[in-house]
């Protein structure tokens, strides 16, 4: 169990900058310590196999890490690597990522999968320009990706890491944009193992969750994640669902089953086969096969 009361909360006394080396050792130690203390456990973790670390953090984009691990785990023992998840149709894929939400990324990781067989001879690109390409890797998942498959001193920011950053360096300023983060990251960077800082910093971030009101409020880049009752993301996952379980049906069957406005539904189809999630023929929709 974590305890909160070790989480280093205080920043009144400890002020961290990076004016100063020795605050610079200091908050290393400080997010080291608390990793050999409260690092979790999780499954990614035990890999550096470049395959698992990319379905886990286009997992991680946008699910919590508690959803995330058991999918995870039936995700890479139904599909063990790039070749068998390149081979695979796209309905068993997102048969497998139901729960995850934001199916676009599961079509985006078959892509991925693709691409790294057809150019790369199965082996994903260890660098972050060439990662950014590929299909729903921005630069911070091809940065994280580089950091925890290949152990490279990149420099990234995403959620948990913001937060450490804003809470430590930022403790008074009422909004902080990430490019005033950037450079505090850089500074602080932990050469010797980018792998290990890197879980290190996203376990305090998490853990500064629970123990101080959300830093990430004062991020410039700040968003809440919408409301998924009532929304499109919802139907488009009832509609994906209806046709993972009943195969082939008809336009009119499907929006007569989602009990959503008609007009609504009819453009969300629209919408999936335009993405490439469905396919049409005569009055029939499906998933795609490839
Ligand atoms: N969020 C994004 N990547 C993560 C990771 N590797 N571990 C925990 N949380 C994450």
């Amino acid at each position: 169990m974590r305890d909160s009361q070790e989480v280093p909360l205080s920043t009144g006394t400890l002020r961290y900058s990076t004016d100063d080396p020795e605050a610079i050792d200091r908050f290393r130690e400080m997010v080291l310590s608390h990793y050999s203390l409260h690092g979790r456990d999780l499954p990614w973790r035990k890999t550096t196999d470049p395959y698992h670390i990319l379905v886990s953090e286009m997992m991680l984009q946008q699910t919590q890490v508690d959803r995330v691990v058991q999918k995870f785990l039936k995700f890479i023992e139904r599909f063990p690597d790039f070749s068998t998840l390149a081979e695979a149709p796209l309905s068993d894929v997102l048969t497998y990522w139901q729960g995850l939400g934001y199916n676009r990324r599961a079509i985006a990781l078959l892509g991925c999968s693709r691409r790294v067989m057809e150019e790369f001879g199965g082996k994903l690109p260890a660098d972050v320009d060439t990662l950014a390409t590929f299909p729903g890797i921005g630069r911070a998942t091809a940065s994280s990706i580089c950091a925890f498959a290949y152990d490279l001193p990149v420099v990234f920011i995403e959620t948990n890491i913001r937060r450490v950053f804003i809470h430590f360096f930022f403790p008074e300023e009422a909004t902080v944009a990430d490019t005033e983060i950037l450079p505090v990251a850089e500074a602080t960077l932990y050469h010797e193992s980018p792998r290990l800082w890197y879980n290190a910093l996203m376990d305090l971030g998490t853990s500064l969750k629970t123990t101080v009101p959300n830093p990430n409020r004062r991020s410039r880049q700040y968003t809440k994640q919408s409301v998924f009752e009532g929304s499109d993301r919802k139907i488009r996952g009832c509609i994906l669902k209806l046709l993972l379980s009943n195969g082939r049906m008809t336009e009119k069957r499907v929006i007569s089953l989602v009990s959503e406005d008609p007009g609504r539904v009819n453009q969300l189809i629209r919408d999936l086969e335009g993405e490439g999630f469905l396919t049409r023929s005569g009055p029939y929709i499906a998933i795609s096969t490839r």
